[in-house]
């Protein structure tokens, strides 16, 4: 498959899916959203049909300068309320896509992270960060607000009252601050933000895959969900992977002190 906004590459168990419209700083147009969708379908479906190799995603922009500037602001500027609507749940989509997705998937911000591109970041499982990364829902300086989920997934990492000063003045921030406040989980030197999140996909592959998969599951769901429901969420999921051979084969590999070998079976 090929891509007029994205470009793919398979490292080790990693897919990396890099964001290149370098002229806009990576901006999302409808284009960048739906070959994020296509990619992401596709990915969805290899796992479906029981294809492990690839263990991670790791989403970032290409070029030294931005991961995502925004929602591509002259593509929006003409849009009428029912234009704005679709390109609002095109983005949405590709929030769930990623949650939804059976494998952890990671952003590595590497500058600009900026509306659109902020809730991109967030709507990855977890980011790590560049020391030359920024952050920011300037949205209110156009006079709209984040489209794409920053409100929520903001709220969601940082608390209501973080996400309502970051997203009422527009401020941004620097990774050190998105470290500080829970936004980003790791900040690394901008020459081993690739390996790092390479690292963290290699620590992943060495796991049973339906497991990581239930894991990211339950931790996502549970998350919306009152206590004891959530709980009751992972009560059943752990129960169901002890019909998986991979549960046999990781309990067994450790009592026989080897590696184990798993099939996501
Ligand atoms: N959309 C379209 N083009 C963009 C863009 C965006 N979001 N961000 C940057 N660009 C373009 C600029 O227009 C410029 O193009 P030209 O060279 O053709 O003039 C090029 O990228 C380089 O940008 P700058 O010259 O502005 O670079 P800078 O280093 O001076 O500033 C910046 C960098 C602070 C990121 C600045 O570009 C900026 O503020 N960008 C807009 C950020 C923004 O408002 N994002 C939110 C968009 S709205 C949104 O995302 C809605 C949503 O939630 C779905």
């Amino acid at each position: 498959m090929s891509y007029e906004t994205l470009e793919i590459e398979d490292r080790d168990a990693a897919r990396i899916v890099r964001i290149n419209r370098p002229k806009a700083l990576n901006a999302l147009n409808q284009t960048v959203v739906a070959e994020l969708s296509r990619v992401l379908e596709a990915l969805t479906e290899q796992i479906h049909a029981g294809d492990t190799s690839v263990r991670g995603l790791i989403l970032t922009g290409a070029g030294d300068k931005a991961f995502v500037a925004g929602a591509d602001i002259a593509a929006m500027r003409d849009m009428d309320p029912d234009q704005a609507m679709r390109f609002a749940s095109q983005g949405h989509a590709v929030g769930e896509m990623l949650a939804n997705l059976q494998i952890p998937a990671i952003a590595a911000v590497n500058g600009f992270a900026l509306g659109g591109g902020c809730e991109l970041a967030m709507a990855c499982d977890f980011i790590i960060a560049s020391e030359k990364a920024k952050f920011g829902q300037p949205e209110v300086k156009l006079a709209v607000i984040p489209g794409f989920g920053g409100t929520q997934r903001l709220t969601r990492r940082v608390g209501l009252a973080r996400a309502i000063e970051l997203c009422v003045t527009g401020e941004m921030i620097r990774a050190d601050e998105a470290l500080r406040i829970g936004l980003a989980n790791r900040v690394v030197a901008p020459d081993q933000l690739l390996d790092t999140c390479l690292g963290i996909v290699a620590a992943v592959a060495k796991m049973g895959p339906l497991a990581v998969a239930a894991a990211k599951r339950v931790l996502h769901q549970g998350a919306e969900l009152p206590l004891e429901a959530a709980n009751q969420l992972e009560i059943e999921a752990f129960a169901g992977l002890f019909a998986s051979a991979d549960q046999r084969e990781g309990m067994q590999a450790f009592l026989d002190k080897r590696e184990p070998t798993f099939t996501g079976k």
